[in-house]
């Protein structure tokens, strides 16, 4: 069984009268989910900072690029596996941390939805520390795929230190250390709306469930003191200085999300860091910061010290493709499966992920590339317009 058999396991349903429940096109899939979330939900999740230039970009930058073909290579078995952090995954695509999944499913529980595709596909999901239900649930639901879990670095160093032993604990491979959100990007659209949905009590289960937090908050059982406690501890503007410290937190490989210039990247790795994460946040954070432009400068600067990960824009296999050619050693996909997740929970986040991988596979297979080594050797050309 390829990847790429979806599409026939999809015409082979077709020929007995079934077309396919959900849309196969990303932006087919994104229209539909429009129409399906509920509007804060949906406000939030398409939104981005400042006018959202960077979004927009995020995904024109993978519009043009193109990659060179290469024939008579005979490509007819491809493997897509990789080694990451100690895992072996069977492909180099991982669910990238989003922080409302909860909400985005109609049952509220979202990221239990997105914990049980990543069993289904084998792809790692990296369990946002903003969740519906606490990360001990969220790992269990991922069965037998490795999963990483992304931390938002609080203030209080006990809450810090109790969030990466509860990852630990509960079986984590990796921890994922989100640099770019200590204060929250100017977002034109959820400031329209007047509508945070962390404020309203969304997404804290991982606070709620946790000794460390709940020691700080003056009255645990008044909702507003709560909220009031975590907008204290949240967000913590890290600095070199701190690395030590999170390095010292755990043995678990640590992975620093939101490093996009090769100094810092290259830095990192000096300081024991496991991995790099080239991301602008999906556009959500800093407007105007390029993302998979970047990406070969850091790739560059790490060598083979650490591996490169990336997210930002990927809409579909052929970007999966693009940015490994470019050196990146695994790919999140963001806003496609929450779009999914939105209009089929489970079985929806499953259908965007075998697309997506479909999709890479097919393209390596026509563009001759047998596995991720062949792939990074090819020679990837920019396209100014199509
Ligand atoms: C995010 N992202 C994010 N990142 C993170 O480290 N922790 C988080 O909790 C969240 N939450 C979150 C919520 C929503 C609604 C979105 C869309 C994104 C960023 C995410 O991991 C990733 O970097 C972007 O989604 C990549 O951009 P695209 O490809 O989805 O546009």
């Amino acid at each position: 069984m390829t990847y790429g058999d979806y599409q026939n396991q999809i015409h082979l349903r077709g020929l007995q009268g079934v077309m396919p429940r959900f849309a196969v096109a990303a932006a087919d899939l994104e229209a539909a989910a429009a129409a399906a979330m509920a509007p804060s939900v949906w406000t939030y999740v398409a939104g981005g900072a400042g006018d959202e230039r960077t979004q927009r970009a995020n995904v024109t930058a993978f519009e043009r690029r193109g990659i060179v073909p290469r024939m008579l290579v005979g490509a007819s078995d491809r493997d897509l596996s990789v080694d990451l952090f100690g895992m072996h995954l069977p492909s180099p695509l991982f669910l990238a941390p989003v922080g409302v999944l909860g909400v985005a499913a109609q049952d509220g529980h979202g990221d239990l939805a997105t914990a049980r595709a990543s069993a289904r596909t084998g792809v790692p999901m990296v369990a946002s520390t903003l969740s519906e239900d606490p990360l001990e649930a969220v790992r269990e639901a991922q069965g037998d795929t490795p999963g990483m879990f992304q931390l938002y670095t609080p203030t209080d160093r006990d809450l810090a230190a109790s969030l990466v032993r509860r990852a630990e604990d509960a079986g984590y491979a990796a921890v994922v250390v989100t640099l770019d959100t200590w204060v929250t990007g100017w977002r034109p659209r959820d400031l329209q709306t007047a509508n945070f949905p962390q404020l309203r009590g969304a997404a804290l289960a991982n606070y709620l469930s946790d000794p460390a937090f709940l020691a700080g908050v003056p009255v645990p059982t008044d909702p507003r003191s709560v909220i009031e406690h975590w907008t204290r501890v949240f967000g913590n503007p890290l600095r070199w200085e701190d690395l030590a410290w999170l390095r010292g937190l755990t043995d678990l490989p640590l992975v620093l999300k939101g490093i996009c210039a090769a100094d810092d990247a290259r830095r990192a790795v000096d300081a024991g860091v496991d991995g790099v994460y080239v991301s602008n946040h999906g556009g959500r954070q800093a407007n105007g910061v390029p993302a998979i432009d970047l990406l070969p400068e850091v790739v560059a600067a790490v060598g083979d010290d650490a591996p490169v990960l990336f997210d930002s824009g990927v809409r579909s296999g052929t970007d999966v493709v693009t940015a490994l050619a470019l050196g990146a050693t695994a790919v999140g996909l963001g806003r496609p499966y929450v779009h999914g997740l939105a209009l089929g929970g489970t079985d929806g986040v499953e259908h965007v992920v075998r697309s997506v991988l479909a999709e890479a596979d097919l393209l390596m297979a026509v563009n001759g590339f047998p596995d991720l080594a062949a792939l990074r050797t090819a020679d990837v050309r920019s396209i100014p317009a199509w």
